[in-house]
C-alpha cells in the first residue's frame, strides 16, 4: 500500500505537469508548520532555478490545478513559494480505513527478501553482563524483529567472547587453587569429567581476581598468555576446562537475556571462527594482502582520503597466536559460507568503531567479502548515571545488569502498590513495565547518542517513558474490553467516518506516519523512531480519549467509527511496541 506522502505527491505530480514543469519538483513532505497545514511541497522554490520564474507564481498554478482536488480541503500557495496542502476528511479516513484492513497496516514488506546477520549483545563467557551490555541487546533486537517484519530473513547471533586472554587467565588461576585437577595432568587419558569444577559465582570472582592479579605479577600474566595459547593450539584438558567455563556461562546469560527478551538465534562464539583462520590466513598471504611487520602479520587498511591515522589490520603475533580481529575476519568468512548474507550488521559500543572500520576495510581488501554484501557499524553510546559520567556502582565498579533490572523492578513495583491486583499478577506487570521503563527509556535515545539512566523518569507514568505507552496500550484495552462488555457490536462493514474534531484528526495523522517510520528504523537502523511514532500517537490518542466521549457516545455510526479508531491505534502501537521488544501487560 501506498504511503499517504506517495499519494499526495501523485496528485502533485499530475498538477506539475500539467502546469509545465518536471515531476521531479512535485516532492511532498510533512508540514514543518502544523498550525498551519498537515504536508507541504517546496519544489517551486527548487524549480525556480530551471525555470526563471519567481517561485510563487509557479506554485499558483499548481495550486489552482489542484483546487479541484477531492483528496484536499485546502491548498494554498505561499510566499515565498510553499504549496500548504490540508487533507480532505474523508481522503484521510479512507486512507486509515484501509491501513486498518491490512496486515501490516499498509506497511510493504520486501519483495527481495535479504538474508542479514546481526551481530549484536556483546557478552563474554565468564563475565556477567553489565550495564554496558544493554544496549546493544534491547537495540540490536528491535533491529533483528523491524528487519523481521518487513520480511527479511534475519538471524541474531549472540557471538560470545570465549577465545582470548581471560580464558587463559582463568585456567591459570584454578591451576593455581587446584594443580591436582586432572584437566593440569597431561598424561591424563580418560574422560574429562561431566561437572564443572565451579560455579558461576565462583567463576565470576575467579576472572576478576586473574585478571588484577595479573596487572602485578609480570610471570603470571605470562603464565596465562601461555595456557591461552595453548588453548589455541587444542591442549586436552585446557579445552575440556574451557568448554565448563562456556557451558555454565551461557547457562547464566541466557537468563538474563531472556528477562530482557532478547533471543538470539544463534549462540555462536568467537572460537567457532578458529577453523578458518588457517586458511584465511594462507589466502591474505598468497593475494599479497598481508606482510610481516616486526614478526607480526599484518593487513595495511589506511587509504588516502583518511583524516585520521587508521592503523594496520593485525591477524598473528609474532607468536602466531589470533587476535580479536583475526576472529572477527574468520567469523565473517564462515558467516559467508554458512550463510551467504547480503548484509551483516554489528550492534557494538561506538568506541569500537575504528577497530570496525579497520576489520571491514581488511574484509574488503583481502576479499573475504564481495562488494554485493554490506558491512553495517551500529555504534551505541554509553549509559552514564546523573553525574553525566558512566554508570557506577557506590564503589566505583560497574553496575550488573541483573541488578538494574531488580531495581528497576523493585521501584515500579512501589509505584503500583496501591493496584488491586493479585501478588502474582502485580509482579508479572511490574516486571513488564519495569523492561518497558528500561527498553524504552534506551530506545528513545538515538543508538549513537550517550544517556542518563534516569530512574525517576524512566519509571514514570507521565512523559515520553516506556510505563506511560503501556500505560496507554492498556488504556485501548480496557475500552475494548468495555465495548464487549456491554455487548456492542462492531459494524466492521461501516467505514471510518471523517475525523469529527482536531483530536481525532491528529489521531489519523499519527497513524499515517506508521509506513515511513517503519522504513525509516530499518534503512537506518533507528528504533528511536519507532520510539517517537509511539509517543506522539501516544498523545494523540490520549487526548482524543479525554475529549470524545466513546463507548458511551450516543451517536451509533460516531461510537463505532471512534471505537474501530481506537482499536487501530491500540493494534498500531502494540505491534510498534512489539517492535522494540515490549510486550504491554493486559492492565496496570
Ligand atoms: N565481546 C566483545 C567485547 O566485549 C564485543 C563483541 C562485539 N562483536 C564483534 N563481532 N566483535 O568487547
Amino acid at each position: 500500500m501506498k504511503t499517504i506522502i506517495e499519494l499526495i505527491q501523485e496528485e502533485l505530480c499530475e498538477a506539475f505537469k500539467k502546469a509545465g514543469y518536471s515531476e521531479k519538483y512535485a516532492k511532498a513532505a510533512l508540514s514543518n508548520r502544523p498550525d498551519l497545514c498537515q504536508y507541504q511541497c517546496n519544489g517551486a522554490l527548487s524549480a525556480a532555478k530551471e525555470y526563471h520564474k519567481a517561485p510563487i507564481q509557479m506554485a499558483e498554478e499548481v495550486v489552482a490545478l489542484l483546487k479541484e482536488s477531492q483528496s484536499f480541503s485546502e491548498v494554498q500557495a505561499l510566499k515565498p513559494g510553499f504549496i500548504n496542502i490540508t487533507l480532505s476528511g474523508s481522503f484521510l479516513s479512507d486512507y486509515i480505513g484501509r491501513m486498518a484492513e491490512d496486515e501490516t497496516f499498509g506497511c510493504e514488506k520486501t519483495d527481495k527478501p535479504q538474508t542479514i546477520v546481526i551481530d549484536y549483545g556483546g557478552a563474554n563467557v565468564a563475565k556477567p553482563l553489565h550495564v554496558g551490555h544493554l544496549r546493544p541487546a534491547v537495540i540490536g533486537e528491535s533491529i533483528k524483529l523491524t528487519a523481521r517484519y518487513l520480511g527479511h530473513n534475519v538471524i541474531g547471533d549472540a557471538h560470545l567472547g570465549d577465545w582470548g586472554l581471560p580464558i587463559g587467565l582463568i585456567i591459570t588461576e584454578i591451576k593455581r587453587r587446584s594443580p591436582e585437577l586432572v584437566y593440569f595432568d597431561e598424561s591424563f587419558e580418560g574422560e574429562y569429567p561431566e561437572e564443572a569444577p565451579f560455579t558461576i559465582s565462583e567463576l565470576e570472582e575467579i576472572y576478576p581476581f586473574a585478571s588484577k592479579y595479573s596487572k602485578e605479577h609480570a610471570e603470571y600474566k605470562e603464565e596465562a598468555q601461555e595456557a591461552t595459547a595453548q588453548l589455541q593450539a587444542g591442549r586436552k584438558g585446557y579445552i575440556a576446562l574451557w568448554q565448563h567455563i562456556i557451558n555454565v556461562s551461557v547457562n547464566d546469560l541466557k537468563k538474563v537475556y531472556t528477562r530482557l527478551d532478547v533471543e538470539f538465534d544463534l549462540w555462536k562464539k568467537e572460537s567457532d571462527a578458529q577453523p578458518y583462520i588457517p586458511d584465511m590466513v594462507k589466502d591474505m598471504k598468497e593475494g599479497g594482502y598481508a606482510h610481516i611487520d616486526d614478526g607480526a602479520l599484518v593487513v595495511d587498511v589506511k587509504e588516502e582520503t583518511d583524516t585520521k591515522e587508521v592503523p594496520p589490520c593485525m591477524i598473528l603475533k609474532s607468536n602466531g597466536a589470533t587476535l580479536y580481529n583475526t576472529t572477527d575476519l574468520a567469523t565473517i568468512v564462515e558467516r559467508k559460507k554458512l550463510f551467504d548474507p547480503s548484509k551483516i550488521i554489528y550492534v557494538v559500543d561506538k568506541r569500537q568503531s575504528l577497530y570496525f572500520e579497520q576489520v571491514f576495510r581488511c574484509a574488503r581488501k583481502t576479499k573475504i567479502i564481495g562488494s554485493d554484501a554490506e558491512l553495517i557499524f551500529v555504534g551505541n553510546g554509553t549509559i552514564n548515571g546523573k553525574d553525566g559520567k558512566p554508570f557506577k556502582t557506590r564503589d566505583g565498579g560497574v553496575p550488573r545488569l541483573e541488578k538494574l533490572l531488580d531495581e528497576v523492578e523493585e521501584k515500579v513495583l512501589e509505584k503500583m502498590q496501591e493496584r488491586e491486583m493479585e501478588e502474582n499478577e502485580i509482579k508479572d506487570v511490574a516486571a513488564k513495565v519495569a523492561l518497558a521503563a528500561i527498553k524504552y527509556g534506551d530506545l528513545s535515545n538515538q543508538a549513537s547518542k550517550d544517556y542518563i539512566f534516569d530512574m525517576e523518569r524512566f519509571t514514570s507514568f507521565e512523559g515520553n517513558t516506556g510505563p506511560y505507552i503501556f500505560y496507554t496500550i492498556v488504556r485501548i484495552k480496557s475500552l475494548l474490553a468495555k465495548v464487549k462488555e456491554k455487548g456492542i457490536v462492531i459494524d466492521e462493514d461501516a467505514p471510518l467516518e471523517p475525523a469529527h474534531s482536531q483530536s481525532e484528526t491528529d489521531v489519523m495523522l499519527s497513524l499515517c506516519k506508521w509506513q515511513d517510520t517503519v522504513y525509516a528504523a530499518y534503512n537506518e537502523q533507528a528504533p528511536h523512531k519507532i520510539c517517537q511514532f509511539i509517543y506522539e500517537l501516544s498523545d494523540a490518542f490520549n487526548k482524543f480519549y479525554h475529549e470524545n466521549r466513546i463507548v458511551n457516545n450516543e451517536d451509533a455510526k460516531v461510537r463505532n467509527s471512534y471505537i474501530k479508531l481506537s482499536r487501530l491505534a491500540g493494534d498500531i502501537l502494540g505491534t510498534a511496541t512489539g517492535l522494540l521488544g515490549l510486550e504491554a501487560p493486559e492492565r496496570m
